[in-house]
């Protein structure tokens, strides 16, 4: 069965971008697939946090998959720091991956720029992100599009480390939704929507109440000129109008646009789309909220399953890299 292995950060709350990009296919792929899902707890100390902060986000992100429509019974769910695995092979990968090749992520570039600190961990972050897909004998890896260059350089290590110590690991390949691999922030087209909290009226969370949804999509920023078509050059806001309804719906971004006529429409389709989508979404979360001693049961069973496959993968890299096992 094909092997599926994703993952997402506890730093802040979850936004639309996440959902449509990637969580509506991590609940899709759960079906059909032996799927692997992460809250990747390890790479949000990549960057300054606060520990309290972490501890709860980890919770509440963990229900929140859980809210999207994640079942433990058809996935392994779990925290990556509960699986000590994925710290022990990242050293193999760091050790594989070449510095240049690290120094050329463009995300390591936007998240260093402009800051005093920048840590080891965020130029070394995409070996982690190696180790956790590699451990799992990945084929597929559900991700937006702003992952792509990582899963790229997983694939060019997972080569490597196979041409030079035999074969070990399964070269896995992105899996990228034809509408919603890139939401831009609502007011600044030109940036992707991202949890940070730069841009709050841009961002939609998914908690964010109806009311919410439908202010911030009606200031989302467009253009003059009034006509709804999907043109990313020319017309970034509208066409992320689109994008959006699209994702939203199960359609592209050109089947959506078709019957609307005014900006107005866009923007009421559009938030309409959006609240109905996230509405059974907050209802399971707020459940799921109420009880967290059955979320910390669930990913405790979670991290033993994924142990399970991961401590075999590590075994055998470390056999064949040469590491000596008394
Ligand atoms: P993270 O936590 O930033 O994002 C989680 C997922 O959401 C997608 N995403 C978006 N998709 C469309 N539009 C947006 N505006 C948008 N913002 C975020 C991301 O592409 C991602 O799929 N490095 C990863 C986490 C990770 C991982 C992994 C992913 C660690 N190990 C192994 C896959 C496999 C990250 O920071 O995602």
């Amino acid at each position: 069965m094909t092997r599926v292995f994703s993952g997402i950060k506890p730093s802040g709350s979850v936004q639309l971008g996440n959902y449509l990009g990637a969580l509506q296919n991590w609940v899709l792929m759960q079906e059909e697939t032996d799927a692997v899902y992460c809250v990747v707890d390890l790479h949000a100390l990549t960057v300054l946090h606060d520990p309290e902060e972490l501890k709860s986000s980890t919770l509440s992100l963990t229900q929140m998959l859980m809210a999207v429509g994640l079942d433990p019974e058809r996935c392994i769910l779990f925290v990556q720091s509960h699986v000590k695995e994925h710290a022990e092979c990242a050293w193999l990968m760091e050790c594989t991956a070449a510095f240049g090749e690290l120094r050329r992520m463009t995300q390591f570039k936007d998240k260093s720029t402009g800051n005093d600190f920048v840590s080891a961990g965020l130029f070394t972050y995409p070996a982690l992100q190696a180790a956790d897909i590699l451990l799992y004998d990945t084929n597929q890896v559900p991700v937006g599009e702003d992952q792509r260059q990582h899963i790229e350089l997983t694939r060019d290590i997972a080569i490597r480390f196979n041409s030079r110590f035999g074969e070990t690991f399964t070269v896995p390949e992105a899996v990228i939704p034809s509408s919603g691999a890139r939401v831009m922030d609502l007011q600044h087209p030109e940036k992707k929507m991202s949890k940070s909290e730069d841009s709050p009226q841009g961002t939609i969370l998914l908690l964010d109440p109806p009311d919410v949804i439908e202010k911030k999509v009606k200031r989302a920023v467009t253009d003059s000129d009034d006509e709804v078509f999907f043109d990313i050059e020319n017309k970034p806001g509208v066409s992320n109008l689109l994008s959006i309804l699209g994702a939203a719906t199960g359609k592209t971004p050109q089947e959506a646009s078709k019957g609307i006529e005014r900006y107005g429409d866009l923007k009421s389709a559009t938030s309409e789309a959006v609240i109905e989508l996230l509405k059974p979404v907050q209802e399971k979360y707020f459940d799921l909220a109420d009880d967290p001693a059955e979320t910390n049961r669930l990913i405790a069973k979670g991290a033993e399953k994924a142990r399970e496959v991961a401590s075999a993968t590590l075994s055998r890299a470390q056999e064949n890299i040469g590491l000596f096992k008394h």
